[in-house]
């Protein structure tokens, strides 16, 4: 009985793991970033702005968010207000945290 205990808790902690993979996943949502902004967030996207990497999470999400809003960007603003309208407010918490780290 005891043994039993011990793999239903196994098996109840894998798939705990497996729904906290469902929530918002930053490096998941990077793909579609990393074209324009480098693997590593190290490229200067379509040749302006500055680089993501270095930037801290807070940096990262006033942009998202004011791309978002439309209240912030520089020439090419265009291109990541687009960007931004389809990203919620866990997935910019998520893509920041991780850029922030890259
Ligand atoms: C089609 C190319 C392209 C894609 C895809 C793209 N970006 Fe951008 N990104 C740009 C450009 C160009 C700029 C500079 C825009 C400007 O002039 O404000 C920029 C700027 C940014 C900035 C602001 C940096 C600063 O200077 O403060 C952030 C943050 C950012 N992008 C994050 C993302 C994230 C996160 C994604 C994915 C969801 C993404 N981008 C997808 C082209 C792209």
């Amino acid at each position: 009985m005891k043994r039993f205990a011990c793999i239903l808790s196994a098996v109840l902690f894998v798939l705990l793991l497996a729904a906290a993979g469902f929530t918002a996943d930053g490096a998941a949502l990077y793909g579609k970033c990393a074209g324009c902004h480098g693997a590593d967030g190290a490229k200067k996207a379509l040749g302006t702005g500055q680089p993501l990497k270095g930037l801290s999470a807070a940096d990262l999400s006033k942009a998202l968010n004011g791309y978002k809003a439309k209240t912030y960007g520089g020439e090419k603003k265009a291109i990541m207000e687009s960007q931004a309208q389809a990203l919620s407010a866990e997935d910019i918490e998520a893509l920041s945290a991780y850029i922030s780290k890259l």
